[in-house]
């Protein structure tokens, strides 16, 4: 049975709604690669190798997971390394238009039978991304219980040391 998934983004940072899609697809699927897309126009915050170190440490306790950078089209990533499965979260009706048309695209560029599959994020985290993670701590406002506690604390020590 096919059981390669690839879960993309931008993770910048990492939040407890893209941890919640990952460990559900992990139950599912043999093998999990955590892809950071590394060729996006979104202004960084953490680079990506700081983005990766922190998805690793907290993914350390799951062998069949692997976080990877990847540049370049999405779908190239997938079709070099084979993936069976590319998993997307949806958070609401207005993820619905983009995931689709993105979904639709890459089914064109894909080399081999790729299915896009879908994963309602946890209601908890519906409401959130990374942008508006970045938004709230830069003003201040209390952000604990919706990324993990290492994002939280090199979000702390970064915005101390650009201080
Ligand atoms: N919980 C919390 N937040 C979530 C979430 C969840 N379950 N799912 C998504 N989000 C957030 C993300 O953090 C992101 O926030 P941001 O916009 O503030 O950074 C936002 O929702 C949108 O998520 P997503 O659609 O996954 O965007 P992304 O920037 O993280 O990833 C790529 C987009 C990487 C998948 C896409 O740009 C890509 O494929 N790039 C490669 C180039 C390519 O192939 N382009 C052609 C595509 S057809």
């Amino acid at each position: 049975m096919k059981k390669k998934a690839l879960y993309v983004g931008s993770f910048d940072p990492i939040t407890n709604g893209h941890l919640d899609i990952i460990k559900r697809a992990s139950v599912h699927y043999e093998n999990v690669v955590v892809g950071i897309a590394a060729n996006n126009q979104k202004n960084s915050f953490f680079s990506f190798e700081d983005r990766k170190m922190m998805l690793q440490e907290v993914l350390k306790d799951s062998p069949n997971i692997k976080v990877d950078i990847f540049t370049g089209l999405l779908a190239n990533y997938v079709n070099e390394n084979k993936f069976d499965f590319v998993i997307r979260g949806l958070r609401a009706t207005m993820d619905f238009e983009y995931e689709i048309q993105m979904a639709q695209m890459n089914a064109r560029l894909y080399n081999h039978n790729v299915e896009t599959i879908f994963l309602m994020t946890n209601p908890k985290y519906s409401f959130i991304s990374s942008s508006l993670i970045k938004e709230v701590f830069s003003l201040g406002g209390d952000i604990q219980g919706l990324v993990p506690e290492i994002v939280l604390e090199h979000m702390k020590k970064k915005v101390t040391r650009e201080e």
